[in-house]
């Protein structure tokens, strides 16, 4: 753990953590992606690179990974890693609620996975709401919304964040991994067609 990812837990109260997610959960998190089809991948909140750099190390040679951050100080830890040196590599500072237009200027087609670590229990409702509606929307077919988050759960008005991505996606599958401090959540939703159905697509 490094003494600037601390740092920016106490400047930025939306990084959300005190330290970076662990080897073994960050194994569990990308087990749900399948490497072998994977074309475009997004990253949602790569913070200090942990999960980037374990995603480009098993990724196709032509597949590539857009990662959007918003913490400046962390964009610029990320620009300095030698290990983020690859074309296949594309890091954008800038929120994820913008994720649909990042990936228009970047040319990138429909997503076959998100990884997200943006921490829900930092945001209001209406945020909530905003970047699980733009996960839906750029993510292709079938495509996978991989979200983790710290354990226990919290709730808003007695809502969950299962409820949540339940009102926009389908909820596919979640768990609770233990090697984490503190231990994580995960939640694997998949995109829901929300077209028919303009009152859902608002939610
Ligand atoms: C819990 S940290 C996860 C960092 C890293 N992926 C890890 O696993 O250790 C959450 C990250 O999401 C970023 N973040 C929070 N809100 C964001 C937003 N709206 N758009 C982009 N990034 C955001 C924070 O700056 C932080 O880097």
């Amino acid at each position: 753990m490094s003494i600037n990812y601390i740092k920016n837990f106490f400047l930025d109260k939306d990084v959300g953590s005190v330290t970076p997610t662990s080897q073994v959960c960050i194994k569990r998190v990308c087990e749900r992606i399948n490497f072998r089809t994977a074309k475009t991948l997004v990253e949602f909140g790569p913070g200090g690179g942990c999960f980037t750099r374990y995603m480009l190390s098993k990724m196709n040679p032509d597949a590539r990974l857009i990662a959007i951050e918003k913490n400046g100080a962390f964009v610029e830890t990320l620009k300095k890693d030698p290990a983020l040196e690859d074309p296949r590599f594309s890091l954008v500072e800038d929120s994820v609620t913008n994720a649909g237009e990042i990936l228009k200027e970047h040319g990138a087609g429909e997503v076959d996975a998100i990884v997200s670590g943006v921490p829900f229990a930092m945001f209001d409702d209406e945020l909530r709401k905003r970047i699980i509606r733009e996960a839906n929307n750029i993510l292709k077919k079938d495509g996978k919304f991989i979200i983790y988050q710290f354990y226990p759960p919290i709730t808003w008005k007695g809502k969950k964040l299962d409820d949540y991505l339940a009102e926009q996606m389908h909820l596919a599958d979640k768990s609770v991994e233990f090697p984490n401090i503190p231990p994580l959540r995960i939640f694997e939703a998949v995109r829901k067609d929300l077209g028919s159905n303009p009152a859902e697509a608002a939610a």
